[in-house]
């Protein structure tokens, strides 16, 4: 497994560029499972998520032609299989992207139930209970979901209410309306700015979509949908995270490519805390620390427009580095401050307070140490706390960061970081040659 190998204590300096976000690109790729015609989509993060996604496709019986690395030309004329098995569920979670589409085309879809997750049980129960309003029929055999469309095999329009603000939810049910009969009406839908791209894509499919990136999605049915073209928006966390490596570092940097409207919540949480944050033009941010430094101010993450959950570990990995207390509060998961422990044993001063509250107590001087990734954002915040800690720092399990963000390390390192990946390949654990015995 590979790690990697900071050395902390350098001002980072330079201009990153943002890749497009993972969010939107793993259900933007399921919503070609919707038509026979070829979906292409630009701005695809080279990712381990997107490259999980893109096998589902495959295996599913659609073709994926990437004539370059950002590039995905998918067409599902040929769909053979109807399942999204539990291999890749388990690996990711979002192939229960898959769902919706098939059932909307096919009639049929089976799904293996995620289970439970480094980040807390994550349930699909409301996806699978929106789809029965549609009247699908769904049951559960050998830990699959398995559904299926009423006779005729269409699903029909209907009212569906959310409980709780579902993002992957919200998109699976958007993705099954576009293709059954009659108009459904989303309410307490998810707003993230995910939802309103693939909106997008599916209009340009010809879908009749209405409300999206708003609590009420309205969906006119439509008998077929067609190809598309599309581009990816920019990664709103990858961009937070940079922001935060300007300011943990001391250094200022210039993020490209990015969309500061999609990062109104998280720009003001991290003003408030003392980054010195700039709209250089509308794809571009200037971050830096401010020369009073860092302070302390409470955060507590919420569904899209709040301040995303996504970027609860990178925040209090800058707390620590702010002068005075700061709680932060997860609403959104159980069970998602591993993280904290790991900053523990760099030197932070991090305090638990039952399963939603973390208090930290900041500025602590960071020493490197070896650390552990749990999570995809909690990597991200080992990172960084790394970037800011005197020393060596070696994480491990880094494929959890693969998963999500492009290519980081090379990034981190074309603006001054000092961060390595040490492959650990079968073939280093050999002895050498001259060493093996016949
Ligand atoms: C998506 C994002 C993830 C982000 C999360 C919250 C993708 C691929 N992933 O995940 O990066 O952290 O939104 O912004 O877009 N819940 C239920 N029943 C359900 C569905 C959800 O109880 O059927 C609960 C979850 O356990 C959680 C909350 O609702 O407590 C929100 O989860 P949800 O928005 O569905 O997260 P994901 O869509 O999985």
């Amino acid at each position: 497994m590979d790690k990697f190998r900071i050395t902390g204590g350098r001002a980072l300096a330079g201009r990153v560029t943002i890749s497009g976000a993972k969010n939107s690109a793993l259900p933007c790729m399921a919503a070609a499972i919707l038509t026979g015609e070829t979906v292409t989509l630009h701005n695809v993060p080279y990712v381990r998520d997107c490259l999980t996604q893109r096998r589902l496709l495959e295996d599913l019986g659609a073709t994926v032609l990437v004539p370059d690395l950002r590039t995905h030309k998918i067409t599902a004329a040929n769909v053979e299989l109807f399942e999204a098995p539990y291999e890749l569920v388990k690996t990711m979670r979002a192939s229960v992207l898959a769902l919706g589409p098939l059932i909307a085309r096919f009639g049929k879809a089976k799904v293996s139930l995620p289970g439970g997750c480094a980040i807390g049980t994550r349930p699909i129960d409301l996806h699978l209970e929106a789809l029965k309003l549609l009247g699908a029929q769904v049951h559960l055999e050998a830990g699959y979901v398995v559904a299926r469309a009423p006779k005729g095999g269409r699903l029909v329009g209907a009212g569906i209410e959310f409980p709780k603000v579902t993002v992957t939810g919200t998109e699976n049910l958007l993705m099954a309306a576009t293709l059954a009969r009659g108009t459904t009406r989303l309410m307490g839908a998810a707003r993230e700015p995910e939802i309103a791209d693939l909106a997008e894509l599916l209009n340009r499919m010809g879908a009749r979509v209405r409300g999206a990136g708003s609590e009420t999605i309205t969906v006119e049915g439509v008998e077929a949908l067609g190809g598309a073209e599309h581009t990816i928006i920019p990664d709103r966390i990858e961009t937070g995270t940079f922001i935060v490596a300007a300011a943990i570092t001391g250094g200022e940097l210039e993020i490209k490519d990015c969309c500061p409207q999609h990062l109104g919540s998280v720009v003001a949480r991290l003003r408030e805390a003392g980054v010195e944050i700039e709209e250089v033009n509308p794809t571009t941010l200037h971050a830096r620390r401010s020369p009073e430094g860092l302070r302390a101010s409470d955060v507590t993450t919420q569904p899209y427009p709040d301040f995303p959950t996504d970027m609860q570990a990178q925040y209090m990995a800058l707390m620590t580095q702010a002068r005075g207390r700061s709680r932060v509060t997860e609403t959104i998961f159980e069970n998602r401050f591993m993280h904290a422990s790991e900053m523990q044993r760099m030197g932070a001063r991090i305090q638990v307070e039952g399963h939603n509250t973390a208090v930290v107590e900041g500025p602590s001087e960071l020493s490197g140490a070896r650390v552990q990734a749990s999570d995809l954002r909690a990597s991200a915040c080992l990172v960084l706390a790394g970037l800011a800690a005197r020393g060596e720092t070696l994480i491990d399990r880094v494929y959890h960061i693969d998963r999500g963000y492009e290519k980081i390390e090379a990034k981190l390192r074309s603006v001054g970081a000092e961060i390595e990946r040490v492959r650990e390949s079968v073939t280093a654990q050999l002895p050498p040659v001259e060493t093996v015995t016949a």
